[in-house]
């Protein structure tokens, strides 16, 4: 019973004991969340399976959060997701030594860097630190470019046939540098090497020794035996140990040979070089040559061999990336095959670092590292993680978590290693090679040898798989593993491989060309030719040619006329810009019957309606409203009817000779519905929507019949007009008209003047040209009864036959003053200035019965007369004897106030008028000595030519259609044909020449004189331009042929040739300073980079400086806390309380101290008592002595006797005593 309770007790004191002294690790599993686990088995059960590992830590992690607490088996254990506890762990000396999990390498590779314990790790690790110092890492460039090389003849064969797996080649090339670089590169030559049978125990070695340590079983050489599978693991660790004892038994064999080793400073410091020295200087055994040998080759292998094929396989899976690497790969190295990468383009594959970067963040070649505390580490967050606790830093998931990378950490995206995204990540955010005390020894060197293969092989292959990344299973390894590998195809780059690449901002590509695509036409870049509504135009093309307008833009709408189903035709440029068409065109039909011969389409100001115009009468079609995602009409319905109606169709049935002559909406109309039409009468009719306003008279008026009267001869009648920018009128009249127009104190609100009767009452002036050059301007609101017509205005300077006779268009351009551009039928543009007069000056007409003519505000300037060529008449220049004469029509550049094109039957013009910019600029000027210049004469380009012969057959120009934003133009001309060019946006015509010009002079412009640029352009600036040629209807004549060549090869020979000469001299020139700088700054570059480099070598070794400093920092640190604990323990002017604090320790350690000792000699005196227990009971079995039956009843009978005479002798005793009285 004693004994039962003694042993009882005991047990209980032990578990006690056990309990007691895991007690920390129970109050850390209090402070940091995780799963508990299954008692006993805690979450091991969790990990047996290595598919699984990656998935269970995920989900613990997701669960719990970045830093869990579990146990395996009896065994603490942490897992880590958190940069900043990882920083805690990566840092401190007490978390140096790695988890008992690598104990198994210890058996395959040997006890190396890889999983020595400290302090003899620091020694090691100090000795070999030099052998991956910078400039041994570029002794090593030549053998990485040799065996890239060499790997490029081996991917030959494989080129362009189907899917293959590159994981085999790719680990015999890194198992080939590996070996080299770390035991000299005579390796090559060696058997085993080239029979890749090396690579076969590399691998059966690496393949066990993982399995051993995820089934700490297998590290029993017994169990392998029982499984069979220690006999080629013995075997490959043998093969590999003798392979690697030859080589350095060779090593040093040769250096006995040499009496004095001439080692150069750099080989001293390669591995092997390293290591014999250090082998014959006693630091280092046989043994540790060996195992650090084997290290070396295990970490450098399998794992860039990984990190390459993972690149190739993303860039595989992510083409677009894949690309934009190859480009810059291709901008260092133009050609295929073959080349040398010097370190300097390593560092220039800016875009190729971020690929490498971001697939070791999303497949780290290793995915979880593991460590083990040495003693008490203290956490930022306060928390003590005690000695002996396993810690698995999980990379993998601290890669791909969103909330340090965002929503996209999961995917494969380069861009997260933008400055901009990775400048306020944390530091351990990103550790494929770990960081801090036991971080990679071979980063540096990992990272130059991936960059320069990558670099040779992107440019000579582009890499395919049909493997999509979302089917990736990740298998937890030593080094990550993939369940399936994705298999690679290669398909041949050529040197003139080429593919164009435009980049939006931000890095996204936006549009891919390939040269390759079929090459699009150049006078048709929105490719409207092919379209089905330009198809439907060209049905019902007018047959007289002749300029009119039958397209209009607004915005993203193109407007067509189809004169053969009299309906309006419109599309969406813009989307069919980008290609995503869903609605080719709408039809517009208007209400009623069009009886009208439409040649003109206008668009009003707010797109609220159409006018449609033709010699006799206007329709106007109100457009229906746009909805819809793409905003077309009605969200997308092919045909749509619209409300249409026509303008004083009875006047034009009553009067036959009446005519349209021009047509413009009032650009100040509030309702975006006044419109105003100039007819043949000399009247502008107003109308608001169908009602007419106004009439207002603009000249004589021609009677009933007499249209082709005097009135036509003397050129009276107006031709054109336009509305100028609004004024104020002079001596204003007290008068305020009703139903007026004004603007209020802002100037930006119209109101009628009716409610605001004190307001300032204000003007548009209407020019009006007519057909003798004449000008007079119409004053009035946009909506008022009272006109005032002034003119004919004076035109100064004065010619002798006024502006043009045959004036035949008109357009202001809004700048101030307003310019006038009066155009004349024989090409002639005159560029005018509307001035306002210093006094009234009186008419010298006389009064038409119907029209009172005033005193003229008003004076017009002209500065300039621009001749435009008509036609490619034979002999250039367009002065030929037989010019060319049409109506020319004006249209204003909207995005360009200095621009505007004239339009005709021979083609196209863009006309820049030189002088509003320097108005502009004199304007804005705040010097008073500032003069204004307006001697730039204005340019006239020939854009687009539909005459190119003296006969008299014309192509005009059917439609011209202003685009914005892309800018460009659409003709549709008499043939059908469409042209549609994309306008320059001449940065000059949009800031003034001479603002750009001071802004942009410095200094040393101003020493240097015009730049070699403003040279070029003034040797090329020419009178005439090579126009497009329209297409022609049949093939030219032989006379037409004839004289077209002529032309262009006269225009060929004075226009271009001398200037190109001139040019190609001046270019000359310019090389030559250009090469002469050229090889200066070389020169300087070359120096430049010595210091680079002679800084970057310094920096390195201050680095490894530092590292080792603060190691031995944080030693020392150690040393002074214990010492420092020490002397303040023995320090006799201590503070009370600590003196006392220490003696209470000092007394608690004594008492633990003999405690233990009284629990050790208890032990020992229970263990003896065990034993003499033991031994007694053995004993006393042993002398058991039993009595036969008969014997024993005897004896007990006898026995039983005595007692009873006993019994009865002490009776009587008792009685006799009783007598005696005793
Ligand atoms: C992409 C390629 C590489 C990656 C991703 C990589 C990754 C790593 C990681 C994560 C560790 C730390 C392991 C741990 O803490 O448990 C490590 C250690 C090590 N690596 Fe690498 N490595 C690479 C290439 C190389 C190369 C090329 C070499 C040798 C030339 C090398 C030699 C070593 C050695 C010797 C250690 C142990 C260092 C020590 O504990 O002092 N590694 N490597």
């Amino acid at each position: 019973m004693l004994t039962w309770t003694l042993w009882c007790g005991l047990l209980f004191l032990l578990w006690f004991y056990f309990l007691w002294s895991r007690r920390r690790f129970y109050l850390l599993a209090l402070k940091i969340p995780g799963p508990l686990g299954y008692p006993i088995l805690g979450m091991a059960h969790w990990l047996m399976n290595r598919e699984d590992i990656l998935n269970a830590f995920g989900c613990f992690l997701d669960k719990h959060g970045p830093t869990i607490f579990s146990w395996l088996g009896p065994i603490p254990f942490m897992i880590v997701s958190d940069p900043q506890v990882v920083q805690d762990i990566f840092t401190s000396p007490h978390c140096v030594n790695k988890g008992i999990i690598y104990k198994a390498v210890d058996d395959g590779a040997g006890i190396g860097l890889f999983s020595m314990n400290d302090p003899r790790w620091s020694i090691h690790r100090k000795l070999l630190n030099p052998a991956f110092g910078h400039k041994v890492l570029l002794s090593f460039l030549p053998i990485f470019n040799r065996e890239t090389a060499l790997l490029l003849d081996q991917l030959k064969p494989l080129q362009d046939d189907g899917e293959k797996d590159l994981v085999p080649l790719l680990q015999s090339f890194t198992l080939g540098i590996a070996t080299q670089t770390t035991m000299g590169s005579d390796v090559r030559s060696e058997e085993n090497l080239m029979s890749k049978s090396l690579l076969d125990r590399y691998q059966c070695m690496l393949e066990t020794m993982t399995d051993m340590c995820f089934s700490p079983w297998l590290n029993s050489r017994f169990v392998r035996q029982l499984l069979g599978r220690e006999s080629h693991y013995y075997q490959a660790k043998t093969e590999i140990r003798q392979f690697i004892r030859k080589l350095i038994e060779k090593k040093l064999a040769a250096d006995q040979k040499e009496t004095q080793p001439a080692i150069k400073s750099i080989d001293k410091n390669i591995f092997l070089n390293l290591a014999t020295d250090l082998l014959r200087r006693g630091v280092f055994t046989w043994r540790n040559v060996e195992d650090e040998s084997n290290i070396i080759v295990f970490g450098a292998f399998e794992t860039t061999a990984n990190a390459i094929y993972y690149t190739l396989m993303l860039l595989a899976m992510f083409p677009d990336y894949q690309e934009r690497a190859f480009e810059e790969i291709q901008s260092l190295f133009p050609n295929t095959g073959d080349f040398e990468v010097t370190y300097a383009d390593t560092q220039q594959m800016v875009y190729l670092d971020m690929i490498l970067n971001e697939s070791m963040r999303v497949i780290p070649p290793v995915p979880v590292v593991s460590r083990q505390t040495s003693h008490d580490l203290t956490l930022s967050n306060g928390i003590v993680v005690p000695q002996g606790v396993q810690i698995a830093i999980d990379i993998y998931h601290m890669h791909r978590s969103k909330k340090i990378w965002g929503p996209e950490a999961e995917t494969f995206n380069p861009d997260h290693f933008l400055p901009h995204n990775i400048q306020d990540k944390h530091p351990y955010a990103y550790i494929p090679f770990t960081k801090g005390i036991r971080n990679c020894i071979g980063w540096r060197y990992a990272l130059i040898s991936a960059k320069v293969t990558l670099a040779k092989l992107l440019r000579n292959y582009r890499f395919k798989t049909s493997f999509p990344f979302e089917d990736l299973y990740f298998v937890e390894d030593i080094t990550m593993k993939l369940k399936t590998v994705p298999l690679l195809e290669l398909q041949k780059r050529n040197s003139y491989d080429h593919t164009v690449t435009l980049l939006a901002k931000g890095g996204h590509i936006e549009e891919q060309l390939s040269i390759n695509k079929p090459a699009m036409s150049l006078t048709d870049i929105l490719e409207l030719n092919k379209t089905e509504l330009f198809a439907k135009i060209r049905d019902g093309l007018p047959v007289v040619q002749k300029t009119q307008n039958l397209l209009d833009c607004k915005d993203d709408l193109l407007f067509a006329w189809d004169a053969k189903e009299c309906c309006l035709l419109v599309r969406n440029w813009r989307s069919s810009l980008a290609g995503e068409v869903s609605v080719q065109f709408q039809t517009l039909i208007p209400s009623s019957t069009v009886g009208l011969e439409v040649d003109r389409v206008l668009a009003s100001n707010e797109c609220s309606l159409v006018a449609l115009s033709g010699p006799r009468g206007v329709t106007i079609l109100e457009l229906p409203r746009r909805w819809g995602p793409d905003g077309y009409y009605k969200d997308g319905k092919a045909r749509i009817t619209c409300r249409t109606y026509s303008l004083d169709t009875q006047l034009f049935l009553n009067n036959p000779h009446l005519e349209v002559r021009q047509l413009r909406w009032h650009p100040h109309s509030v309702s975006d519905s006044t419109l105003l039409v100039l007819l043949n009468n000399n009247t502008i009719r107003v109308y608001n929507h169908s009602k007419l306003r106004h009439v207002w008279q603009v000249g004589p008026s021609l009677h009933r019949g007499e249209a082709s009267s005097s009135l036509c001869d003397f050129g009276e009648v107006a031709v054109d007009f336009d509305i100028a920018p609004a004024a104020k009128p002079r001596g204003e009249s007290e008068t305020t008209g009703k139903n007026e127009t004004t603007l209020d104190n802002s100037n930006k609100t119209l109101v009628a003047a009716k409610s605001l009767p004190k307001q300032e009452r204000i003007e548009w002036p209407i020019v009006v040209l007519r057909e003798n050059g004449n000008i007079y301007i119409l004053m009035t609101g946009v909506d008022s009864e009272m006109t005032r017509l002034q003119g004919p205005i004076t035109i100064t300077p004065q010619t002798r036959d006024n502006y043009g006779l045959e004036s035949c268009a008109l357009m202001i351009i809004p700048s101030l003053p307003p310019t006038i551009v009066m155009a004349e039928s024989n090409g002639k543009l005159h560029h005018a200035l509307l001035m306002e007069a210093e006094a009234a000056e009186l008419s010298f007409n006389e009064v038409d019965d119907f029209v009172l003519i005033e005193p003229a505000e008003y004076v017009v300037h002209v500065l300039e007369t621009v001749e435009l060529e008509l036609g490619l008449a034979a002999g250039g220049g367009g002065g030929g004897a037989a010019s060319y004469n049409c109506p020319v029509y004006l249209k204003r550049d909207l995005i360009n106030e200095m621009r505007y094109f004239a339009y005709h039957n021979a083609g196209l013009h863009a006309v820049t008028v030189s002088f509003i910019s320097e108005l502009q600029r004199y304007l804005d000027s705040e010097s008073e000595e500032d003069r204004l210049e307006l001697a730039a004469s204005s340019r006239a380009e020939y854009i687009l030519c539909t005459k190119f012969d003296s006969s008299e057959s014309v192509n005009a120009v059917f439609g011209l259609a202003l685009l914005q934003i892309p800018a460009g133009v659409v003709l549709l001309l008499g043939s059908g044909q469409v042209i549609s060019l994309k306008l320059v946006i001449d940065a000059q015509l949009l800031v003034t020449p001479n603002e750009s010009k001071q802004a942009g002079l410095d200094v040393s412009q101003q020493e240097s004189g015009p730049s070699f640029v403003d040279t070029i352009k003034s040797l090329l600036q020419r009178s005439v331009n090579q126009p497009i040629l329209a297409e022609k209807l049949a093939s030219p004549s032989a006379q037409e042929s004839y004289e077209l060549l002529n032309q262009a090869i006269e225009v060929l020979r004075e226009q271009y040739l001398k200037r190109h000469d001139l040019v190609r001299a001046a270019f000359a020139r310019h090389i030559n300073q250009i090469q002469l700088k050229r090889e200066q700054q070389k020169l300087e570059i070359q120096d430049l980079e010595q210091e680079r480099e002679l800084i970057s070598e310094r920096a390195h070794k201050l680095a490894e400086r530092f590292e080792e400093i603060s190691y031995s920092q944080e030693l020392l640190v150690r040393k002074c806390n214990g010492l420092m604990q020490k002397a303040n323990a023995a320090l006799p002017n201590n503070v009370v309380a600590e003196r006392e604090f220490a003696q209470e320790v000092s007394r608690l350690n004594t008492v633990t101290q003999s405690m233990a000792a009284g629990l050790e000699s208890c032990k020992k005196t229970l263990n003896k008592q065990r034993y003499h227990i033991a031994k007694s009971q053995e004993e006393l079995k042993k002398n058991a002595y039993e009595l036969p039956e008969k014997q024993h009843s005897t004896i007990t009978e006898i026995l039983t006797q005595l007692t009873g005479e006993i019994d009865r002798q002490i009776i009587d005793v008792k009685r006799i005593n009783k007598i005696v009285g005793v």
